[in-house]
């Protein structure tokens, strides 16, 4: 028998005070509360205030005890929303009246003090505050049970939906009835499989406005749940689901709103993703039940218009509702219950971000070597024409010309002001739609896209609207784990038709479009929108470009940023204000103007990794000249290291260390063992200031040969030994201690390329100094200084036997012999570890530099145990920073990663591989004259003609264009004349490649 087959109660009130004072001992204030079924009083007495309530006649015992035992719990868990049951005096929580023949059951509750929820106007704080309230209640509720919460066929179990189809016919509008079939059947298809694996619970399932309690004095705090009868067991998920069928009613923004109510329903009692997952659905059955159920009540009563008025909140939100994927409001109900918003977004957001350098570019040659200028679309600079609008064509291609560019870049995440169309409405809020969830990449029609990972087609459409994609193509591809991913490429020329069909497989680099024209893409300037979807929600062949600014958060699971694909540098997507053109000019005052700055378009390079360096447009630059940044551009072993000791000690070395000690070992351990005895210092001009100290105070002599055109150093200690720069502009007379030697080049000097004996005969040179010093003073020289193999001399590797030759006759004389390896050393050249061993010798001093601390100022000096006890004077030798424990770390690492890394061996194989290629180059222009050196430190000579004319000023040009293509070279050498290469060690066959190629192209425009 059901409730609603009897009329409520008729108590009068004279019965209800006889009752309250023989059951509750009461006497109080009575008032007639509304009930359909039921007869309520609210009961004001000097025990406080109550709720009289008699049950229908058609009610369930168990039913009743049901409601009451649940109130217990509640009080029992601690929970103070809800009313408390009031036992008579005799202790029972109901008891039984009569009434004419019949007999009614009869309970008190407690009154809950405040105004209704439907009485005030509702904030986004209180819809928090209804979440968090609801939430307290399930956690409250969590292991109540009892058999009489079993309704299976209760109709406003939510579980028991599909019961209301039966009210269908009665509802008047077509519209609305298609509506609720289709909700109805996707329920059965979709929805109803899932909900067989949820957690069950004994659920309130009536949270609407007029059974919630809130707080006079603070409207936005929900204080009380009252009537129960509409409890039954059924999915946990339900009470969310109910409440915000109600909740949602009236409000601007569906998407605040629903946000509000399940983050902090969540936050108390936190919900699966399986649950979360139906919510969506659940919601708009309970509303589409209401709407059958309500239909069906104004059939029977067409007279009552209020039936129709209350119906329309639930009509009005279905159609809200209809307007926005159904995917997207679950992926805001996971989002915002602290999930991932899809599944397996942060799976894939991960996996993208480990494989992010192993993507093919989108354009060739690589995307990351082009130059490219940001666009931006958010109002910003209002001289840009919108993109949808044909004046875009000049500003694109005056812009382009500027800043010798083809690539300009629209921003993911940007905020825009172009989007104006209807299209970028929603009824879900006022909020328009307004930011990209892409990357644009505007350049001229025709431009060949390719893919950046292997994947399928998984959509080839024309989006043929207005200011839509056009021509689009969307990729699946697969995580390492198997998990599904999509790419989407939009505004494309009509050639993907002919390209793919769905299903057809992708290899990674290959062709997989063209860029399309203004008559094809949508109504555009040319420009690729690139997108990555975690999911593609409900959508198939298109998908949503632009996203509400309020739901960033969310989208961003759903569309992580096409970079993790794109993989270029963060400053591609930053305008950075201060430019080359400022830094120049503010440099000019305050730098000393005796530096000269690389290149003809000065480079800012903000960023650096292994052999690329970055510019502040995040345009890559092949590295082909540093070799200081030996190890690579912020090497991770290096920056660890530095860091680590930096937050530990860095002190100077009167104090005891054991990593100064242990790092002078480790240097040593790599020359013979009477090279035993090191010195720490900041830079090669100390180190090489140092080792002349040694010579010159072991030897008491000053006189030092060095070689023609060789640079030690920027002291005037040093630079009165570099003819590099006392020879050339600015300089000064040659200082009489020094002596230069001929410069043993084998290629230009009087000794050649072929000449066996070319060694011995520069080194006669070296003799005929060694007299000029005896006459003059009586001795030999102090010392013999050169570079390994010359730097910048032009990367000139000398004849053989020319060290041994001059070594000996150095010695001969009491000199000693100062090997300067400061670019030269750590591995570079390939064959040895130190350059000096190429020519077979051992110096009595090595001086190192530049790569030993990868660009951290360290350099050092090393000798043997006698020059040291020489220098040993009773002058102390005392450096502030020198041998300090970040430096000592850093050498460490360094030595680490070169051997850790094979680097040596690297520098050898890639060495061979690109002289082979310089060789070809060679052989296909006379402007090669020569190629030499060894390992990593090469050198390409320019020659105009036989007669070796030095071919200064197209080498000078030929740098600047290499640069122009993104790969950094230098010239050196006395004539200026030579390209020179000595790069990060880390130098990839690839960069190789790209590096030859370039050469090779560039020097044909040049020959
Ligand atoms: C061969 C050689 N020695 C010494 C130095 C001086 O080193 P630093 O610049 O670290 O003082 C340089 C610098 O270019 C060099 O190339």
């Amino acid at each position: 028998m059901s409730a609603f087959e009897f009329a409520p109660p008729q108590f009068t009130e004279n019965d209800v005070q006889e009752l309250l004072s023989a059951k509750y001992g009461i006497k109080g204030d009575l008032r007639a509360l509304e009930s359909e079924r039921d007869q309520n009083f609210a009961v004001s007495s000097d025990k406080g205030k109550f709720v009289f309530k008699i049950a229908n006649l058609g009610e369930d015992v168990d039913f009743l005890e049901l409601q009451n035992n649940s109130l217990t719990f509640l009080q029992d868990s601690g929970f103070e929303g809800c009313p408390a049951v009031v036992p008579t005096t005799t202790g029972e929580n109901m008891f039984v009246a009569q009434k004419g023949e019949q007999e009614y059951h009869i309970r008190m509750l407690t009154f809950l003090e405040g105004d209704l929820y439907s009485q005030k106007p509702v904030s986004l704080e209180r819809l928090a505050n209804l979440g968090r309230f609801m939430g307290k209640f399930s956690k409250s509720m969590s292991g109540f049970f009892d058999t009489a919460a079993h309704r299976p066929d209760f109709i406003w179990n939510l579980d028991n939906a599909l019961a209301a189809e039966e009210y269908f016919p009665s509802i008047a509008n077509p519209a609305h009835r298609e509506r609720a079939e289709h909700l109805f059947a996707h329920y059965r298809a979709e929805t109803a499989p899932k909900l067989q694996h949820l957690r069950m619970a004994v659920i309130h399932q009536d949270a609407n406005d007029n059974n919630l309690v809130i707080d006079p004095a603070d409207e936005s705090k929900v204080t009380g749940l009252i009537d129960f009868g509409d409890m039954c067991y059924g999915r946990q998920i339900n009470e969310l689901a109910v409440t915000m069928a109600y909740a949602l009613m009236d409000q601007d923004d569906l998407f605040a709103a629903s946000k509000a109510l399940v983050s902090n329903y969540c936050a108390e009692f936190p919900l699966f993703a399986a649950e979360l997952d139906v919510l969506f659905d659940l919601i708009r059955m309970r509303l589409t039940v209401s709407v059958a159920m309500s239909s069906h009540q104004i059939k029977a009563h067409p007279e009552n218009e209020y039936l129709l008025v209350s119906q329309k909140p639930a009509l009005e939100l279905l159609d809200r509702l209809d307007d926005v994927d159904p995917r997207f409001m679950t992926a805001l109900f996971r989002h915002a219950a602290g999930l991932d918003a899809v599944d397996h977004a942060s799976h894939i957001i991960n996996f993208l971000e480990q494989n992010q350098p192993n993507t093919a570019s989108l354009f060739k040659p690589d995307f990351k070597y082009e130059a490219r200028f940001i666009i931006p679309a958010d109002g910003s600079d209002t001289t840009i024409p919108p993109f949808s609008d044909q004046a875009f064509n000049a500003w694109f291609d005056e812009k382009c010309a500027k800043e010798e560019a083809r690539f300009g870049i629209g921003r993911y995440g940007e905020d825009r002001t172009v989007y104006q169309t209807d299209a970028f409405a929603s009824k879900l809020s006022k909020e328009r739609r307004t930011i990209h969830m892409g990357v644009d990449v505007f350049v001229h029609a025709d431009e060949p896209l390719h893919a950046p990972m292997a994947g399928e087609v998984y959509a080839v459409h024309d989006n043929a609207f207005e200011l839509d994609y056009g021509p689009t193509l969307i990729l699946k591809h697969e995580t390492d784990k198997g998990v599904p991913f999509y790419s989407l490429y939009g505004h494309l020329s009509r050639s993907i038709f002919d390209l793919h069909h769905v299903g057809d497989k992708i290899e990674k680099g290959q062709l997989i479009g063209h860029i399309g024209d203004w008559d094809v893409n949508g109504g555009w300037y040319p420009h690729l929108h690139f997108q990555i979807m975690t999911s593609m929600l409900s959508q198939s062949t298109n998908f949503n470009g632009v996203a509400h600014k309020s739901m960033w958060d969310v989208w961003q699971q759903i569309c992580p940023n096409p970079n993790l694909l794109m993989n270029q540098a963060p400053q591609t997507f930053e305008i950075d204000e201060q430019t080359p053109d400022k830094l120049m000019r503010r440099r000019a005052n305050l730098l000393g103007p005796s530096l000269s700055v690389s290149y003809k378009k000065k480079l800012k390079m903000v960023s650096g990794k292994g052999v690329h360096l970055y510019d502040h447009t995040g345009r890559a630059f092949v590295d082909g000249v540093n070799n200081i940044t030996h190890i690579g551009h912020c090497h991770p072993h290096l920056v660890e290291a530095i860091s680590r000791q930096a937050g530990i000690l860095n002190t100077n070395t009167r104090y005891l260390s054991e990593l100064v000690l242990d790092y002078a070992e480790r240097i040593t351990s790599k020359m013979p063992d009477h090279l035993s005895v090191a010195y720490f210092v900041n830079s090669g001009t100390e180190a090489n200031e140092l080792a002349l100290r040694i010579a010159r105070q072991a030897t008491g002599q000053k006189d030092t040969i060095v070689l023609d055109w060789a640079y030690h150093g920027n002291s005037q200690g040093t630079v009165d030994v570099s003819p590099y720069k006392f020879k050339r502009k600015g300089g000064f007379p040659q200082p009489d201690f020094t002596h230069i030697a001929e410069f043993p080049d084998p290629f230009r000097g009087p000794y050649r390329y072929g000449d066996n004996d070319a060694g011995a005969k520069y080194a006669e040179d070296v003799k005929r100094r060694i007299e000029e010093i005896k006459a003059k003073t009586g001795n030999g020289a102090a010392a013999f200084i050169a570079e390994s193999i010359s730097g910048v001399g032009g990367q000139v590797a000398y004849p053989e036997g020319y060290f041994k030759a001059v070594y000996e006759a150095v010695r001969a004389e009491g000199g000693v012999c100062i090997a300067d390896e400061v670019q030269c050393g750590f591995g570079r050249v390939g064959e040895h570890f130190w350059a000096y061993e190429l020519q077979d010798v051992v110096p009595d001093i090595v001086v190192m530099g530049k790569p030993i601390g990868n660009g951290h100022p360290l350099a050092a000096v090393v000798t043997t145990k006698e020059l040291a006890d020489k220098f040993n004077t009773g002058m102390e030798y005392f450096n502030s920073f020198g041998g300090n424990p970040v430096s000592m770390a850093v050498g460490m690492a360094v030595m680490d990663v070169i051997e850790n890394e094979g680097l040596q061996a690297h520098a050898k194989e890639l060495g061979n591989y690109i002289l082979g290629r310089w060789r070809q180059i060679k052989d296909k222009y006379d402007l090669v004259g020569d190629v030499r050196g060894h390992g990593l430190f090469l050198g390409m000579e320019l020659v105009e003609d036989e007669q070796l004319t030095p071919a200064t000023e197209k080498a000078g040009a030929i740098v600047n264009a290499m640069r122009e293509r993104s790969i950094l070279l230098s010239t050196d050498g006395p004539l200026d004349n030579v390209l020179k290469f000595k790069p990060p060690m880390v130098f990839s066959r690839e960069n190789a490649d790209f590096m030859c190629d370039q050469l090779d192209e560039v020097i044909s425009t040049f020959s």
